[in-house]
């Protein structure tokens, strides 16, 4: 099966940006750590990070054209804000897990809503990058039963 792990804007800055809250590991050292997992479990994993949010739309209409069967996605603070991404999710018709890094209940008021929460398959947060691993050993386990 294929993956597509979709992060949204300032995660390019991860291991940089507010360390305590988002830790020291860069997005490269999650996406070469979610690679080796998928491939060792004999499937694909492609990413992408942007901080357009018109990229990421397209990315998800490309992924429907792909067959991408599965999505795990840290829309970041689009979470937030942004029905045209939610819109882009449900015209893929792309199962997903939602991940963040930071437990977002915790932190300020405008982050404990989340545009994505109500249509994913699961949602995963406060765990640090660990939740993408989670996420994506969530997503085998789908799409091998
Ligand atoms: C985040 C949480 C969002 O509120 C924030 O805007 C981010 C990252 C997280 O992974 O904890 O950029 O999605």
């Amino acid at each position: 099966a294929t993956i597509l792990v979709l992060h949204g804007p300032n995660l390019n800055m991860l291991g940089v940006r507010e360390p305590d809250v988002y830790g020291r590991e860069t997005l490269q050292d999650i996406n070469d750590r979610l690679h080796a997992t998928a491939s060792d479990r004999g499937h694909h994993l492609l990413h992408l990070q942007s901080n357009a949010e018109y990229e990421l739309i397209e990315r998800l209409h490309d992924a429907r054209a792909e067959g991408i069967d599965y999505l795990v996605f840290n829309p970041a603070a689009f979470t937030h804000t942004s029905v045209a991404l939610r819109d882009a999710v449900l015209a893929s018709g792309i199962p997903f897990i939602e991940v963040h890094l930071s437990n977002v209940h915790t932190r300020e008021p405008f982050r404990h809503h989340s545009y994505f929460s109500d249509i994913a398959d699961g949602v995963i947060c406060g765990l640090g990058s660990q939740g993408y691993d989670l996420a994506l050993a969530a997503a085998l386990q789908k799409l091998n039963s």
